[in-house]
């Protein structure tokens, strides 16, 4: 039987993806861990252990004690938090993968999944439609991880035969918990605010166009690829995955569109810098062909859904 620890399960991503890897595998399958012991509520469907993945001990000993067979590590530091502390975000997402990755190698795990994201790109790479194999030349600390992590990817799997996949993520929307420091999480913290019937203050320009996606089709695309059979998974550093690709400006008029009251300001700060350096759009063929991606939400399905369905889980009182 297969048996999935879920390494940082309290995030953005962790949230919706350990519920979905329990509906597909069951509750046995599964074990959701977090630093923070206080996300230990989100889980009462399935178990959950604290777990610090710096902690290589720790780590060693709940894999070896619950004969775990599949990783799923998410846990990092976003964009924007990485540029307030770089070191610590170098520690974090560098140590945690190498810590996994020899893990993985010493207790042969089946297979793990690792994030990488659209922000491994830099300002010298095309905008549109970023190619997979695009220049590559990031700026943030975030971004030089992620880089770097994906050629550690790919070497233990060419040097050791660890069957590590990743995608790289655009930015994020879901509903189910709140953003984590991302430049790109300003398209979550607006659909809060418009249920809330309060004005937003955006922290990129209106016509700042950056690659996005809903969370289902990040859960999906990440499951399709975790189960897509070894042979078709041609790329080892980590797979370009698009979505949508939308500005503040364009997300703002949708939302509008169901709340015709709501109002936002531009107030761009240090992420507009971040978000200028990404791509705008992102060609994903090389998913599209090796495993069979393609995405189902567009903006305006997306919002009509995160709009629906937001109020009720959050519990906000809206009138
Ligand atoms: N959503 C991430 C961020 O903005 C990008 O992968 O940092």
């Amino acid at each position: 039987m297969e048996k999935i620890l879920v390494i940082g399960a309290g995030g953005q991503l962790g949230t919706e993806l350990t519920k979905a890897l329990v509906n597909r595998y069951g509750a046995d399958a599964v074990i959701a861990s977090d630093f923070q012991e206080s996300v230990r509520g989100k889980f009462d469907y399935c178990s959950f252990r604290t777990l610090n993945v710096m902690d290589k001990e720790a780590s060693a000993k709940l894999i070896h004690e619950e004969k775990i067979t599949q990783i799923y590590h998410l846990a990092a530091i976003l964009s924007a938090t990485g540029e307030k502390n770089p070191i610590q975000a170098w520690d974090l997402n560098m140590g945690g993968l190498l810590s996994v990755l020899e893990l993985a190698k010493e207790y042969k795990i089946s297979k793990v999944f690792w994030p990488s994201s659209i922000a491994v790109f830099g300002p010298d790479t095309p905008k549109e439609n970023t190619p997979q194999d695009a220049f590559k030349n990031p700026t943030t600390v975030y971004g030089i991880s992620k880089l770097a992590g994906e050629h550690w990817c790919e070497y233990y799997f060419n040097k050791y035969g660890v069957d590590i996949r990743s995608l790289r993520y655009p930015g994020l929307i879901g509903y189910k918990s709140m953003a984590g420091g991302g430049t790109t999480d300003y398209a979550v913290d607006i659909f809060h605010k418009a249920v809330n019937n309060e004005n937003f203050t955006c922290f990129l320009q209106e016509d700042t166009y950056l690659p996005m996606m809903y969370m289902e089709d990040a859960v999906n695309a990440t499951i399709e690829l975790m189960e897509a059979p070894t042979t078709a998974i041609k790329i080892r550093t980590s797979y370009n995955v698009s979505g949508m690709s939308f500005s503040p400006k364009e997300i703002y008029d949708c939302i509008k569109m169901h709340q015709p009251d709501f109002k936002i300001k531009y107030e761009p700060d240090f992420r507009q810098s971040i978000a200028d350096s990404w791509p705008k759009s992102i060609d994903d063929s090389a998913a599209q062909n090796d495993w069979g991606w393609k995405a189902k939400f567009d903006l305006t399905k997306m919002s009509a859904e995160i709009l629906t369905k937001l109020p009720a889980y959050f519990n906000y009182n809206t009138k």
